[in-house]
Parts: structure tokens; C-alpha cells; sequence
């Protein structure tokens, strides 16, 4: 790896906070800042260094707060701005550093743009979207689909025109070639950073810039409203819809002003095909700090595809990656790799694997609490996506984090019902009991964190693979640092001697158990 110009988040980790499922300061069953504020002490004993808050500003939300009405304003539900600004404070008393999730693909429908585009079709605010006249043929404009599954085009009855949208239609995308937008950001982005954010996590980053001519892609598959979103996504092949030249000069954009205040820019780089277009974003250093890399979101507990998750990007991409296996938007990784404390072990393995390779990793709220997807009957499912089974959409990774086995579950008041179920958590799964339980996840997750601090020495040493005749065994160097996880559920000896730093499970010595990884000082 090529000398870099260090940063302060070279050897940090970060933790995703959903706001929403925090904690509840006001006893309404919505979490909000006054209630992050409490918690944040649990964070910094944690081991944290950068705490990411999903979107909070004002809302209608239909997809909870990614469907932004005004970009500059903190929704009642979750404060003030006042209270923002105290959580931002207590956090860098704490040594935590703050990225706020910014929403730029598109607004809300109920947005001032967007209602002025709708009221006034000649109003400037009109060319701030995507808007198609209807083809002749009564045809939609082009055959893009969208995130959640479907057509991405909606009539606006007044004009009888099609505005784009690549999630709800009450999402609308924004038009980024229109120069006006651009203006728009950077006011938000300095407002914000002016009120002392360290950085944002970029909502849709892949996404923001369309074809200029707003093309068809290449169908390569079957696709059709009753499948699966993803499998509607991977039908074709995304030439025209994300990740365009264009957006490299966005975000390069940003990245001066964000230089402005040595302010990080963490981006949902949600593409697991077009990696050489990815790179382009990350890769230069003065575009996105770090993209974000979901493919351990999206694979079997099988060594193989363990493997091969890391080795695509660590191929393609040259540098900036950030690496996370759980967030708000997937069922939980203790759930998909088979719950329970078969589950459990393997996530906290694939943690230790995450920890190790280049790159910024980032934990979920309630992950170092070992928690699975919460379940939900039917008539509690909240998310738009996900059709009827409740468990099918993003509700189950969202349920409110259990702090305590009181009544309220030390997120809210006793009496008081969380705006989603708990979904079925025990006082085994709280940070109060585990707290007092040296053996839990949240002391495991809290001593992998304490020792990889310790090690800062991987951030100049390049990534290696450490070869093995196991073929369950994933196993990598950085210089004299080794991270080994056992991928199976027989004992298998590691490839390497030295001093143990930290193991995840109960082997012994250099003995791997079924499912534990360890990190080896490597000696001899
Ligand atoms: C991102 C968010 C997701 C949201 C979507 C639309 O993928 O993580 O929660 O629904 O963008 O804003």
C-alpha cells in the first residue's frame, strides 16, 4: 500500500446509532437525543470512536426519517436542535467523533422544493427533480427498478408528467445536474460541520447522478413486481441508473469544503458488481473518505465466500473501504449466520476478521450485544419495504435497543410502548446484565475493541493472506499481526505461532475451537 496522509479515523471504529431505537429521553417510545445523551457514556466504555446518527431532521416519515422535509431542521420527535448540540458536545467530551447520515438522492414529497415543483411547473424548484414527459406509446419513461422492487416512476396528475424516483414515491430523486442543487448541499454541509459534525454518512452515494439521458439498462435477467427487490435490482445490469461519471466531481466538491474542517466523508456505497466505478469514488483520496462495503452483509458463514467478500473489493478498490456487517437495513448478522449462540460466535468472529482487515469498521447498534433480529407479529411491521411477512422487511434489525430488563427495557418508561416491539428480547440480551457478566458479548466485543487499539501498527502494513491447508480456516496478516477464524465446527490448530492478543471463543493456546478467530502476534 502506497504512503497515505494519516487521519483521525485511519485506525478508528465506528458504531451506527438508529435513532429512532436508541433510547427515549421523553417517554414517548421514540428514541431522540436526550435519550442518546445518557448513552453515550455506555459508548465510550465501549471502546468507540465514531458515533454515526441516522437521519433526525424533520420527516413525515414514510421510511423514517430518509424521506427528508427540511434538511436544517431536527424533527420534535427527536429535540431540539439545542439537545443535538449537546449530544455533539457531550460526544467529543467523550473522545467520540460525530458523523450525522445526510440525504442527498432525494427529499420527501412533502419538501418546500418539491412542493413548489409541484405547484408551479415553472417554478426553478421544478428542474431541482427528474421529470419525463409520458413517452407516445403510454410506455414509462426507461425500465429502471427500484431499491424497494418496482417501477420508479410516478404521474404527477396536474402536469401529467413522470418524476424519477429509485425509492417510494414519496421519495422523489433530486436532479444533480442541476447546478442549483449542488448550491443547496454545500449550505447544508456547512451548516452542520459550522455546528461542529465531524463528517456525514452519504445516504445513496452510488445513486445521486443519473444518465444524462436517462437510458434504459441492459436487462441480463427475469424481473417482475412480485420478486424479491434484490432480485428485481440484479435483473439488470446498472449501467444508466448509478454510480455515473459525474458524481466523482460532487463529491470532490465536498470533500474541500469537508477539508474546510478535516471532516470525514463516510459513503453508502451500496454496489456489490461495479467495483472498478466504485474505486473511482474512493479510491483518489479527495472524493469520498471511505466507501462503504456491504458484502459481509450478503454472504453465507462458509470460508470460501468469506474469502472471496474480502479479496473483491481488496482487489478492486484501491483504498478507503469501510466494512460493517450489520445496519438498519439488514436482518441481523447473529440471525443469518444461525442464530442463538451458534450465531453469536460467528458473528463476534467475522468481527474479529473485520477488525483486522484495511479500512474503517463499524459496529450496529446492539450488535455488541450478540442481539438477533428482533420478531414482530404482523400488525406491528412499520418498514415500506418488505411485503407482507413482517419479518421480511427491516423492521426485525430496528426493534429498540434492550438497556435493561425493567419494565420499558431501560429505553423507555415503564408503560410506555416503544414505537416497535422489543421483539422478544430476555434480560440475558440487555447491556445492564451483560454489563455485569464478564463472559458476555458485550465484554467480548468491548475487549476485541480495547486490543485492536493496541495495534495501530496495521494501518501503514499491507493486508496479506496467510496460506493454509485448512480449507476452513480464513486467515490473513497485517506485518506482524495475524487474524484467524475458524469458518467450521471442528477444531482446527492456526497457521501461525506467537502470542495470542485476543480469541472470541474457548480453544486453547493455538487451537482454534468450532467458529472462534483469534488475533496472533506473529513470532519466529
Ligand atoms: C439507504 C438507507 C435506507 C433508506 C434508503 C433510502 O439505503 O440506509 O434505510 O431506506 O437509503 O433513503
Amino acid at each position: 500500500m502506497s504512503e497515505h496522509t494519516p487521519r483521525w479515523w485511519d485506525h478508528a471504529v465506528g458504531y451506527e446509532a438508529y435513532i429512532r431505537s436508541f433510547a427515549d429521553g421523553n417517554d414517548d417510545g421514540v428514541g431522540d437525543f436526550i435519550g442518546m445523551l445518557d448513552k453515550l457514556d455506555h459508548l465510550a466504555w465501549l471502546g468507540i470512536d465514531i458515533l454515526w446518527i441516522t437521519p433526525f431532521y424533520t420527516s413525515p416519515m414514510r421510511d423514517w426519517g430518509y424521506d427528508v422535509a427540511d434538511y436544517t431542521a431536527v424533527d420534535p420527535t427527536y429535540g431540539t436542535i439545542h439537545d443535538f448540540d449537546a449530544v455533539v458536545a457531550k460526544a467529543h467530551d467523550l473522545g467520540i467523533r460525530v458523523l450525522i447520515d445526510i440525504v442527498p438522492n432525494h427529499t420527501s414529497d412533502q419538501h418546500r422544493w418539491f412542493q413548489e415543483a409541484l405547484a408551479d411547473p415553472t417554478s426553478p424548484y421544478r428542474d431541482y427533480y427528474i421529470w419525463v414527459d409520458p413517452p407516445e406509446d403510454g410506455s414509462l419513461p426507461n425500465n429502471w427498478v427500484g431499491y424497494f422492487g418496482g417501477k420508479t416512476w410516478t404521474v404527477d396528475e396536474a402536469s401529467g408528467q413522470y418524476y424519477l424516483h429509485l425509492f417510494l414515491p414519496s421519495q422523489p430523486d433530486l436532479n444533480w445536474r442541476n447546478p442549483a442543487v449542488l448550491d443547496e448541499f454545500d449550505n447544508i454541509l456547512r451548516f452542520w460541520l459550522d455546528r461542529g459534525v465531524d463528517g456525514f454518512r452519504i445516504d445513496v452515494a452510488q445513486a445521486m447522478v443519473k444518465d444524462a439521458e436517462l437510458r434504459s439498462n441492459p436487462q441480463i435477467g427475469p424481473s417482475d413486481d412480485s420478486m424479491f427487490r434484490w432480485e428485481q435490482w440484479n435483473a439488470f445490469d446498472h449501467q444508466h441508473d448509478i454510480l455515473q461519471p459525474e458524481s466523482v466531481d460532487i463529491f470532490k466538491r465536498w470533500n474541500a469544503i469537508a477539508a474546510e474542517y478535516d471532516a470525514l466523508l463516510l459513503g453508502e456505497t451500496y454496489d456489490l458488481h461495479m467495483l472498478d466505478k466504485l474505486d473511482r469514488l474512493v479510491s483518489g483520496g479527495d472524493a469520498i473518505d471511505v466507501g462503504f462495503w456491504f458484502g459481509a452483509m450478503h454472504m453465507e458463514w462458509d470460508a470460501q465466500q468469506i474469502r472471496a467478500t474480502f479479496e473483491l473489493p481488496l482487489n478492486n478498490i484501491s483504498a478507503g473501504l469501510g466494512w460493517a456487517q450489520n445496519s438498519h437495513d439488514e436482518h441481523r448478522s447473529v440471525t443469518r449466520f444461525g442464530g442463538g449462540d451458534l450465531g453469536r460466535r460467528r458473528a463476534l468472529s467475522l468481527s474479529v476478521l473485520l477488525l483486522g482487515l484495511p479500512g474503517l469498521p463499524f459496529l450496529y447498534q446492539g450488535e455488541e450485544l450478540g442481539l438477533e433480529s428482533g420478531t414482530l407479529p404482523a400488525e406491528a411491521k412499520l418498514d415500506p419495504v418488505g411485503g407482507d411477512d413482517p419479518n421480511s422487511g427491516r423492521d426485525g434489525t430496528r426493534t429498540p435497543v434492550p438497556w435493561s430488563d425493567a419494565d420499558g427495557m431501560g429505553f423507555t418508561s415503564a408503560g410506555v410502548t416503544p414505537w416497535l416491539p422489543f421483539g422478544g428480547r430476555t434480560a440475558a440480551d440487555t447491556a445492564e446484565v451483560q454489563r455485569a457478566d464478564p463472559a458476555s458479548p458485550l465484554h467480548a466485543h468491548r475487549e476485541l475493541l480495547a486490543v485492536r487499539k493496541t495495534l495501530s501498527e496495521i494501518v501503514d502494513a499491507p493486508f496479506e493472506w496467510i496460506d493454509t491447508d485448512v480449507d476452513s480456516l480464513v486467515a490473513f496478516r497485517r506485518g506482524n499481526i495475524a487474524f484467524v477464524a475458524n469458518v467450521s465446527s471442528a477444531a482446527a490448530l492456526a497457521p501461525v505461532a506467537g502470542a495470542v492478543l485476543y480469541r472470541s471463543g474457548a480453544g486453547e493456546a493455538l487451537e482454534l475451537a468450532a467458529d472462534e478467530a483469534m488475533i496472533i502476534r506473529i513470532e519466529g
